[in-house]
């Protein structure tokens, strides 16, 4: 299998809460230090576990990273940090604080663009896979409509910071004391199965047909206008992983799969990807619009 942008294939895994490793994974462009904060032995061992998974070395102060991309592990979460400006940023999976928790733990309709662009209103609980899940957003969106997801991720850096959000959010509605909202947001991302691998390579096997109804796609394009979050984690995945330069192979993959919807998320007012079929239709959704093929 090819590996993109000059990143060299991970040990395969598949064990416990980490992402499922089910085919060669994307590297980082950049090497990637991991910072361990306040490490206690347990936290120690977690980070030179997950240092070993992805090939980066483990570090206990600020001052041994080097470069100015990081990987930074706390009994909170696992978050990627920025320090090349003058504060370091940093991005992180989550499910539960913020406004996109608070959208989650509010249910999330079948009439909202999405739910209607994969055919939630029509046909059900479709099962969804998610092609470009990033830092599982969508996901989450289509889990709480109580689609099935696979969610697909070809960077193992990102799959890990998904990984983790993930758990924190099951952790977070399972734990005795879990208040109710807490526990349906651990039942909706019960719905979400992830996946570490290209997921060009998923659609062309054979069954991918029986395992999904709707395919979504939501590659990084240079020109998004997103909400200044979403800048700033694409602006971050950029650096460690470059821009999906393959997008229009992965849409390719989509509709010559034998999975009879795709969705391909775009930002509102751009051309359709360019692909052997035009979209059937479109639904726009703010600064958004999801094309869908049938
Ligand atoms: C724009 S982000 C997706 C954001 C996501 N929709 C969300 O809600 O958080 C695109 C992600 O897709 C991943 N990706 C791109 N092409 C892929 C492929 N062929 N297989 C798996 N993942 C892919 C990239 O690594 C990146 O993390």
């Amino acid at each position: 299998m090819a590996i993109r942008l000059g990143g060299g294939p991970l040990p395969q895994r598949s064990h416990g809460c980490h992402p499922r490793v089910d085919c060669a994974a994307v590297a980082p462009l950049v090497s990637l230090s991991l910072l361990a904060v306040d490490a206690d032995a347990d936290l120690l061992v977690r980070a030179q576990t997950l240092a070993l998974r992805l090939g980066c070395s483990v570090v206990t102060d600020t001052s041994a990273i080097s470069g100015d991309l990081a990987l930074r592990l706390s009994a909170q979460r696992l978050e990627l940090l920025d320090l090349s400006g003058p504060k370091p940023v940093a991005v992180w999976a989550d499910f539960i604080t913020g406004r996109f928790g608070y959208r989650l733990r509010q249910g999330y309709g079948r009439r909202q663009p999405l739910g209607r662009a994969v055919g939630a209103v029509n046909h059900g609980r479709p099962r969804v896979v998610d092609c470009t899940a990033g830092l599982g957003r969508d996901s989450a969106l289509l889990a709480a409509l109580g689609c099935s997801v696979v969610a697909l991720e070809r960077s193992a850096v990102v799959a890990e910071l998904l990984a983790d959000g993930l758990d924190r959010a099951r952790l977070a509605g399972t734990v005795p004391g879990a208040s109710a909202a807490d526990a349906r947001v651990a039942e909706t991302i019960g719905r979400i199965q992830l996946i570490c691998g290209d997921a060009r390579v998923w659609l062309s096997s054979p069954s991918s047909g029986q395992s999904a109804d709707v395919v979504l796609l939501d590659p990084m394009f240079p020109q998004r206008q997103k909400t200044a979050l979403v800048k700033k984690e694409m602006r971050l995945f950029k650096r460690l992983v470059g821009e999906d330069l393959d997008a229009d192979e992965l849409l390719e993959a989509a509709l010559g799969s034998s999975i009879p919807r795709v969705v391909v998320k775009r930002p509102r007012g751009s051309p359709p990807m360019a692909g052997s079929r035009k979209p059937s239709h479109g639904h726009d959704a703010g600064v958004t619009r999801f094309d869908v093929y049938l």
